[in-house]
């Protein structure tokens, strides 16, 4: 069987959608010869073969996201307005904005979910209009409201998920229980998800969501609804995600949230970005740093947080990290 068989039969992409020479490369990359291959169980070989493959879309998909000017109308209404935005891959781009702004018809048109009326869009290097099915291969959705089935475990959910993105039963079993063990479900993985708690849910969604561990990761308000205990959780999770190289494009109404995560913010308004920069140079635009000396009663979050058992952040600790 040639490489390119045993790929195509483990759910990689074709050829033709792939760059090539790509099961040599990996082989030589992971510094394995054809006789230490051979001794490995066949399903170790296959999530091994997986995974290289994975690393060389993510060397290849060295753009990000680019948008250029997307128009997208719902009758009279302009949702989107020439909407332009640039995500340097490897980082995060915080997407903020009032309710009704665009954000999620930007991220629908960005995910291949929403045809754009006008303007052009890549994301991992690959045009949303005209070649889905290839950024469908790279890419993981959190949408606003959970996916996840509620009469499935979360394991099940996990294992359906990768079943669905052409993993072999064993090789899906194995990427399921690293990711349960990774997001903190492994006690609760063989519950049904009606039983999990919100944060609980969300970060079953964030899971399912890099089963086939995505270039580009589109978090549509990953932590709406969720109590401030299990916010912080999910940024935790949303951190260290990024640490491994992901491209993630995180919509939310929070500032703080943009703050603490993003490397890059862009502020939408009305379909358009009417601001974009680093935390740090948006805070700078507003003015000069000033010292002001206040004294103030702790914040109803600050409150929710003692009472809960987790310690509030002082103010000097939230400017540390603010600033990371
Ligand atoms: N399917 C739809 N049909 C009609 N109008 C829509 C539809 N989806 C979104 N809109 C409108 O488009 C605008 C942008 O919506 P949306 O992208 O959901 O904003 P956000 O995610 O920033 O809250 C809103 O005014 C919304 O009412
Ligand atoms: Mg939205």
């Amino acid at each position: 069987m040639s490489w390119a068989a045993l790929g195509q039969s483990l759910g990689a992409p074709k050829q033709r959608d792939r760059p090539r020479g790509i099961g040599a490369a990996a082989v030589r990359r992971h510094g394995l010869s054809i006789v230490a291959l051979l001794r490995i169980p066949y399903g170790d070989l296959c999530y091994l073969l997986r995974m290289a493959y994975e690393e060389e879309w993510w060397g290849h998909s060295s753009a990000g996201i680019t948008a250029r000017n997307l128009r997208k109308r719902y009758g009279d209404h302009a949702a989107l307005d020439g909407f332009s935005l640039q995500v340097r891959p490897g980082t995060v781009c915080g997407l903020l904005g009032p309710n009704g702004a665009g954000k999620t018809t930007a991220v629908r048109i960005l995910a291949t979910l929403l045809r754009p009326d006008d303007g052009q869009a890549s994301v991992a290097g690959w045009d949303v209009v005209r070649q889905p099915r290839q950024v469908r291969y790279r890419i993981g959705l959190v949408g606003q409201n959970a996916s996840v089935d509620e009469v499935l475990t979360g394991r099940q959910n996990l294992e359906l998920f990768g079943r669905l993105g052409h993993l072999t039963a064993r090789v899906a079993r194995t990427r399921a229980g690293e990711l349960l063990e990774r997001f903190g479900l492994a006690e609760a993985a063989d519950r049904s998800a009606a039983q999990y708690s919100g944060g609980m849910r969300r970060r079953l969604d964030l899971a399912t969501s890099l089963v086939l561990a995505p270039a580009v990761l589109f978090l549509d308000e990953p932590t709406t609804g969720l109590d401030p205990a299990a916010r912080i959780d999910v940024w935790a999770h949303i951190r260290a995600l990024v640490g491994t190289g992901t491209t993630v494009l995180l919509t939310t109404q929070y500032l703080d949230e943009a703050d603490q995560l993003a490397d890059q913010i862009a502020v939408m308004d009305a379909g358009q970005i009417v601001a974009e920069g680093t935390p740090d140079e948006l805070k700078a635009r507003v003015g000069p740093d000033r010292v002001e000396t206040v004294t103030r009663k702790p914040t109803l979050d600050e409150v929710f947080l003692h009472l809960t058992g987790h310690a509030p952040t002082t103010p000097h600790q939230a400017a540390g990290e603010a600033t990371r």
